[in-house]
């Protein structure tokens, strides 16, 4: 088997081997259960390794990750990882994490046909579109590409308060915050955008649920 594949294994066991000198009872402990403070929605992008980039250990952080760190309420996968990280782990908060140089973002602001992927950039694409006076009128293409990053991420954060299963926790007085940041993969370092949601109140009205 190729050295790659094989270099995988053989780190799990040192990885496993300096758990338990730094702590005996390591595996035992998390073998009990989880209860973590954090969900995570991220971007499948390598680079950006969720636990790794905040120093968490396992047992901190819940983690959904999917090409440009979207939230989309018809995802199955993304409404079942946040209905278990609210109303079952009681998570207190929840980070959209994006990432400068996403390619995801990239290709939606182009008209580049990748295959099937096309129909998951479309949902990235409708947040150029709500953004496009803004955007067009940003001359330089990296800094238009930045900026669209950063726009995606608060337009998830609000996706994310516009579901049921936050609405819902909020009204029960649930402490719950959720939060938007974008990492930047050249220089390591993560930018809260401040654009934090507690409640319901900061959306259009259409969307604030009668509970
Ligand atoms: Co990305």
């Amino acid at each position: 088997m190729e050295t790659f594949y094989n270099k995988l294994l053989e780190n799990n066991k040192k990885w496993v081997a300096q758990q338990l000198e730094k702590d005996p009872h390591f595996f035992e402990e998390l073998a009990k259960g989880q209860q973590p403070p954090l969900l995570w929605i991220g971007c499948a992008d390598s680079r950006v390794p969720a636990n790794e980039i905040i120093g968490a250990p396992p047992g901190e952080v819940f983690v959904h990750r999917n090409i440009a760190n979207m939230v989309i309420h018809s995802d199955m996968s993304m409404l079942s990882v946040l209905d278990y990280a609210v109303n079952v782990l009681k998570v207190k908060h929840v980070i959209v994490c994006g990432h400068y140089g996403c390619g995801g973002v990239q290709t939606a602001m182009t008209n580049k046909h990748v295959g099937l992927i096309d129909n998951w950039i479309r949902h990235i694409k409708d947040v150029y579109r709500f953004h496009q006076k803004e955007l067009d009128a940003i001359e330089n293409e990296k800094k238009r590409f930045d900026r669209f990053v950063e726009l995606n991420v608060t337009e998830q954060v609000h996706d994310l308060a516009k579901t049921s299963i936050i609405q819902e926790a909020w009204q029960r007085g649930q402490d719950l915050h959720v939060h938007g940041w974008v990492y930047d993969v050249a220089d390591g370092l993560i930018q809260d955008l401040k654009v934090t949601l507690k409640n319901n109140q900061s959306l259009s009205e259409v969307y604030r649920l009668d509970l």
